[in-house]
């Protein structure tokens, strides 16, 4: 098993990996986010990648998906922990607490999302009845569990389109419908792990109340806090798993 690592708002970089090589690699799809990080971290060989480049320049809308799953799968791996910061919408969601998602539902468009559109020998359709991978995901939980780090073992990410935040009544259109978080890169991500067959989870860090959860208007310095929070506990359990 080789674990990549996908890092979002709040982690541009992974504390303590042990940095032997980056590689700058060019796909079928064009460039993908950053240089790949390969290295150490706790021991263990990981390849590490910033998902909206470093410095952290690329919008959800704008990031190469295909292009960093394909580089991935190109570097060997064959597991990838996303992680990403989200909005909470429903009652257990709250700001600095860490997700493990089980379900999506995805309101992105106009993005890139799947391998298999040029030059086809067949129509491909994968399965993606359950878009995460049941054991990472729990692999992630007992991890967590273990180094006594507080996870919450469900949730339905809802994937919105970005870079502005919600509205207060898409929100509550996204709960009616079951989402109990909001973020903006889960998807295409999730499928095109499932198209090339890496077993794909997610970590996500709530960084808000969702819009219209809380009286006023959300401020990027209360997302930065609450992220800064979130992910100590992430690479903490990121070091054990
Ligand atoms: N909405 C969408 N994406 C997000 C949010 C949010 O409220 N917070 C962090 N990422």
């Amino acid at each position: 098993m080789k674990i990549a690592i996908i890092g979002g708002t709040g982690l541009t970089q992974i504390k303590g990996l042990e940095l032997s090589d980056t590689k700058k690699i060019t796909t079928p799809f064009g460039s993908p986010s950053a240089d790949y990080q390969l290295g150490q971290l706790n021991g263990k060989e990981i390849i590490f990648l910033a998902r909206h480049g470093n410095p952290h320049l690329i919008p959800p809308h704008k990031i190469n998906y295909c292009a960093n799953i394909w580089g991935l799968k190109e570097l060997g791996a064959t597991t990838i922990i996303a992680v990403a910061a989200v909005g909470g919408i429903t009652k257990e969601m709250y700001p600095g607490r860490i997700v493990i998602p089980n379900q999506i539902i995805d309101y992105s468009y106009g993005r890139q999302h799947s391998f298999f559109e040029e030059n086809l020998t067949e129509v491909v359709h994968i399965d993606f009845s359950f878009p995460y991978s049941e054991k990472l995901r729990k692999k992630l939980i007992n991890t967590a569990r273990q180094a006594h780090i507080d996870v919450f073992t469900e949730g339905v990410y809802g994937c919105t389109q970005g870079p502005r935040l919600e509205t207060a009544a898409e929100i509550s259109r996204m709960e009616k419908d079951g989402c109990d978080l909001v973020g903006m890169t889960g998807m295409p991500e999730a499928a095109l792990a499932r198209e090339l067959e890496l077993d794909y989870a997610a970590c996500a860090v709530i960084a808000n109340w969702a819009a219209g959860k809380t009286e006023g208007t959300i401020t990027m310095s209360e997302i930065e806090q609450n992220l800064k929070q979130g992910m100590t506990e992430v690479a903490a359990l990121l070091a054990k798993i």
